[in-house]
């Protein structure tokens, strides 16, 4: 009998733990490697690490701003965001996650990509004190879960130094 042929494609937006245990430790030598220079690679990575990742950006606090600093994916308008406005706020405001499901259900949302139907905003903390934030937009309704939480802010944490030097 002829070998059945079966086209397994594969769904990079299924990750198992250990996987995130191996990017972790890329992510360690990147950063101690690089330093701030890491960033543009980690967002870069993390974008082609899992397909629900459809933009990943970096931005740091200057003062009364969120200032973008790396990111893969599209462009996007908010390059500067004013501390107060937008999902990306609220992460610093609060010091918390932010995780939401469906952004256009949330009227503090501002709209980056026509196609983003979820998002994830992990502060960056340097002596507890939020000095940036690891932002995550999804194609993806409900795309982030806690293990998606854990994982960016365990990567939140190893960039922390590297952020808080590029704070302002
Ligand atoms: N949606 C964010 C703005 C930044 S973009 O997602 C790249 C917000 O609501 O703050």
């Amino acid at each position: 009998m002829a070998p059945t042929c079966i086209n397994i494609k594969y769904k990079s937006s299924i990750v198992k733990p250990e996987d995130n245990a191996h990017f972790i430790a890329r992510a360690k030598e990147g950063i101690v490697s690089h330093g701030p220079g890491y960033l543009q690679k980690l967002c870069e990575d993390l974008k082609a690490y899992n397909g629900k990742y459809n933009w990943v950006g970096v931005y740091i606090v200057a003062g009364d701003k969120l200032v973008l600093h790396s990111y893969a994916g599209d462009r996007t308008e908010h390059e500067q965001i004013s501390i107060g406005d937008g999902l990306c706020s609220q992460a610093i405001v609060q010091n918390a996650i932010v995780n939401e499901a469906d952004v256009h259900s949330n009227p503090t949302y501002l709209a980056c990509f026509i196609n983003t139907k979820s998002e994830l905003v992990v502060p960056v903390r340097h002596g507890g004190k939020p000095v940036g934030e690891i932002d995550i937009d999804s194609d993806t309704r409900s795309a982030f879960h806690g293990e998606d939480e854990r994982f960016i802010s365990e990567i939140a944490e190893l960039v922390a130094g590297a952020v808080s030097s590029l704070a302002k």
